[in-house]
Order: structure tokens, then C-alpha cells, then sequence
């Protein structure tokens, strides 16, 4: 089998690079403007329910699939279960990768913008201070965003192609504990504003009368994307995985680092956006509109503090992303590499190059093109949508019934259990919620969505 492909130092670096998969723009960016939208603390019970019997299971599973398999995701599901339409999953789940590239690449593009922002004294004292308006007046440009989008995917096909993984593997040790210790400080801000309580209660106090079809479906899909479960990611990192890598603590771990970062964000995001009046459905602009307030707010009066920390913090926040969209084309690139035998450069050639057109277009919808949309939803919103309240549920349904059902039980069991060396017990618990708890679960959603039920 081809195995060429980047590979990690050590045990650490690959749960590392699982950790820097997970916890990326989904956490920071997507998660508070998804609690924001619908309904704030009743949103984040449903989501922790989500994390906890579907997404971290599931991740076990794709963990089992990838380190047995040992191949790209397509594969994976051929080699497991040869002749049969399994290794369709694996096909989606690439082609969800391919798509959520595309407009993730032009998230992670913002976050360029922004550092040299902070970098310009635009956070300070001095600064008009208008920071909707700022924001609007750079998404809707033509050209600006579209670079730093096309910028970045070339910052992140030179990684995969140049297989610098092992410096990311090193700074990732030193730059997630940083960006989670600014995240604290940037809360501790955020909760010293005035009129902070409001955001705080709308954290805290859950309001069930507000969860329906709508609020169930957007939190289990962002327990997906946030997880990166249901598009090959965890499966393609585990087949790097030691055969005495502890799947289940793994994946433990992973997903209440994830968890945590994402509520750590709530907490920088909401009691600032209700001290400065921004409302918290205001969408994907939510955290690029308010956070430049908490750089004002706590530090403007000292120009050099407010900039040195605002770059520090979209700094971080840039390479969060960035090893998430290594994680992301990295699926599509070995994919391609393997299953066309395209040399590795080629393949990724042709990710950046779909990804930059794709990209594009995406940037474009948001300014130039918001009158062209498609189902009411703009380029950016649809490929968003399909991708988390789709494909990623639907890839997960299918990984839970593949491994809860499909696969014998013995091989399930000897991944789990590291050949029978830790916790069975642990292996039945997850069994049953692979077999019974997620595929119900999400069939569930799907159809109280779809109000068949
Ligand atoms: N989990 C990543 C984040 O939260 C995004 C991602 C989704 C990465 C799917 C890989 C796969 O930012």
C-alpha cells in the first residue's frame, strides 16, 4: 500500500494533529454565531449531548476504520468491506472535504485580514470604532478577500505538498495552549464590560421553549464539523495511529478539548456583542464584528497593548485554521494520490486549484454577488448548509452503521480494546451507541426536520 503520505513524529503528534483538526474556526467562529442563531444555552446543552453520544463515538469509529484500514477513506471502507457499496461513504466524505475547503479557506482568509488590522492601530482608542461597518465594507470587496482566501490555500497546499507537518507537529505543542490562555484573558475582558450579564444569561439560562427541528439539526452539525467527523479527517490521521494508541481516550480527550475551546469562545463572544448592542444572530460576522470591540473596549487606551494582543490572537487563530485546512485538503489530496495514482504534487495541485475556484466564487457571494442565491441561500450559506447539516450527518450515520453493525464485532472490539489490553467494558458502551444511540439519533433529527415525524 502507497504510504507515502505526510506522517507524524510522534504518538503525541498525532493526537496533536487530531486536536489541531478539531479545534479550529469551528470553535471560534462557527460556534458562537450557531448558539447566537438559534437560542443561546438551550443550543449548547443540545450540542453537548450531541458531542457526547454521537461525536465522540463516532470519532472512536472513524479512529477503528482508519488504524485497521491503514489507507485514505475510500479505501478504508474497500478494504474492510471489499465488493460492496460501502466505499461510497468514503467518496462523500471526501467530497464533503473538497467543498468545506472551499469556504473554510475563505473564513481563514478573514483572519489574515484582521492581523493586519490589529497590526494597523485599527483596535485602539483612536480607531472611528465602527466595526460592523468595517467588516461589511471588506467581505463585500471584490478583490481583498478573494486574495487573502486564494493566499492562504497556497499557504496550506505548500504544507501538504512540502510535508512540513513536524514544525507544525512542534509549534502546535506551544501554539494551542497559547491560544487557549488568550482565549481566558479575552474572556476575563469580555465579562469586566458593562452590561456583560445579559450575554452571560444568554449562555447560561436555557430556554427549551426555543429548541425545534431547526435548532436539533444545527446543533448535532456542528458537533460534526467541529469534530471534523463524517469527511475521512480522523480516519486518514488514525492510519498514522500506533497499534497501542488508546482509540477511546483519544478521542475522549479530543472532544472535550473542542468542547471547551468552543465554550471558552461563547464566553469571550457573547457577553461583548450584548455590552455593545450587536445582536447574536448576526451570523458569520459575529465573532470578526465583536471581537475588535473587546480589543477597544479593555485595551484601547493603550494603542500598544490592544495591537500587540490583537495580533497575537488572529495570529493564532489564522494557524488554528491552518491545521484544519491541512487536515481537510490532505483527505482530498491522498485521495486522489492513491486512487488515480497521481503523484502527490499533482493531486494537490488539483485541490488548490478546485478549492481556489470554488473559494472564490464563495468570497464573491457575500459582496458582489449576494443577489445570486440558490434555494434563498447565498454561495457561501448553501455550501455551508449542505456540508454540515447534510453530509457530515449523513457520513456519520453511515460510519456508526457500519461499525455498529456491519463490521464483526472481533474487529471492532480489537480496536477498541487494543487487542483486548484495555477497558472492555468501554468497548460494549461504545458498541451500543454506535449500533442503537447515533443512527437513531440522527435519523431523528433528520426526520423531525423534515417533519415526517
Ligand atoms: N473541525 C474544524 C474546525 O472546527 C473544521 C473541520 C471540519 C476540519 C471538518 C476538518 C474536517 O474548525
Amino acid at each position: 500500500m502507497t504510504n507515502d503520505r505526510a506522517s507524524f513524529g510522534s504518538r503525541l503528534g498525532v493526537i496533536l494533529a487530531a486536536a489541531g483538526s478539531a479545534v479550529g474556526l469551528g470553535n471560534i467562529w462557527r460556534f458562537p454565531y450557531m448558539t447566537g442563531e438559534n437560542g443561546g444555552a438551550a443550543f449548547i446543552l443540545v450540542y453537548i449531548g450531541c458531542v457526547l453520544l454521537f461525536g465522540a463515538p463516532i470519532m472512536m469509529a472513524e479512529f477503528a476504520i482508519g488504524r485497521r484500514a491503514r489507507s485514505n477513506t475510500a479505501r478504508a471502507f474497500r478494504t474492510l468491506a471489499p465488493d460492496t457499496k460501502w466505499n461510497w461513504v468514503g467518496r462523500m466524505e471526501v467530497l464533503a472535504g473538497f467543498l468545506i475547503l472551499s469556504y473554510y479557506a475563505v473564513v481563514a482568509g478573514w483572519t489574515l485580514q484582521y492581523i493586519v488590522e490589529a497590526a494597523a492601530g485599527n483596535f485602539s482608542a483612536s480607531a472611528p470604532g465602527n466595526y460592523v461597518e468595517s467588516y461589511n465594507a471588506f467581505i463585500s470587496n471584490p478583490w481583498v478577500p478573494v486574495l487573502w482566501t486564494v493566499l492562504f490555500l497556497l499557504g496550506t497546499h505548500l504544507i501538504v505538498v512540502k510535508g512540513v507537518e513536524k514544525g507544525i507537529e512542534r509549534s502546535s505543542k506551544v501554539m494551542m495552549p497559547m491560544l487557549f490562555i488568550l482565549l481566558v484573558v479575552l474572556a476575563v475582558c469580555s465579562l469586566s464590560l458593562p452590561g456583560a450579564g445579559r450575554g452571560v444569561e444568554f449562555l447560561l439560562k436555557p430556554d427549551f421553549s426555543k429548541v425545534d427541528g431547526d435548532v436539533l439539526l444545527a446543533a448535532m452539525g456542528q458537533a460534526f464539523f467541529s469534530l471534523s467527523l463524517g469527511m475521512g479527517c480522523m480516519c486518514t490521521y488514525a492510519s498514522y495511529f500506533k497499534p497501542d494508541t488508546d482509540l477511546p481516550k483519544t478521542a475522549f480527550s479530543v472532544s472535550v478539548v473542542d468542547t471547551l475551546v468552543a465554550i471558552l469562545s461563547g464566553l469571550v463572544i457573547f457577553p461583548a456583542a450584548f455590552s455593545v448592542d450587536i445582536r447574536p444572530d448576526s451570523g458569520p460576522g459575529l465573532l470578526f464584528v465583536t471581537l475588535p470591540n473587546v480589543f477597544h473596549q479593555a485595551f484601547g487606551g493603550v494603542p500598544l497593548v490592544a495591537g500587540v494582543l490583537g495580533v497575537m490572537f488572529y495570529i493564532l487563530l489564522a494557524l488554528a485554521a491552518l491545521t484544519s485546512t491541512i487536515s481537510l485538503h490532505e483527505v482530498v489530496t491522498a485521495y486522489l494520490h492513491e486512487e488515480f495514482s497521481l503523484s502527490r504534487r499533482k493531486a494537490a495541485g488539483l485541490v488548490t486549484a478546485g478549492c481556489v475556484v470554488l473559494g472564490t466564487f464563495c468570497s464573491l457571494s457575500l459582496g458582489v454577488g449576494k443577489d445570486y442565491t440558490l434555494f434563498g441561500m447565498t454561495l457561501f450559506d448553501l455550501f455551508d448548509y449542505v456540508t454540515a447539516k447534510l453530509m457530515l450527518p449523513v457520513s456519520a450515520f453511515f460510519v456508526s452503521v457500519f461499525m455498529g453493525w456491519y463490521l464483526d464485532r472481533r474487529i471492532v472490539c480489537d480496536e477498541l480494546t487494543n487487542s483486548g489490553t484495555i477497558r472492555l467494558r468501554v468497548c460494549r458502551l461504545v458498541v451500543f451507541l454506535l449500533k442503537f444511540v447515533a443512527p437513531i439519533g440522527i435519523a431523528f433529527v433528520f426526520a423531525n426536520e423534515l417533519e415526517l415525524i
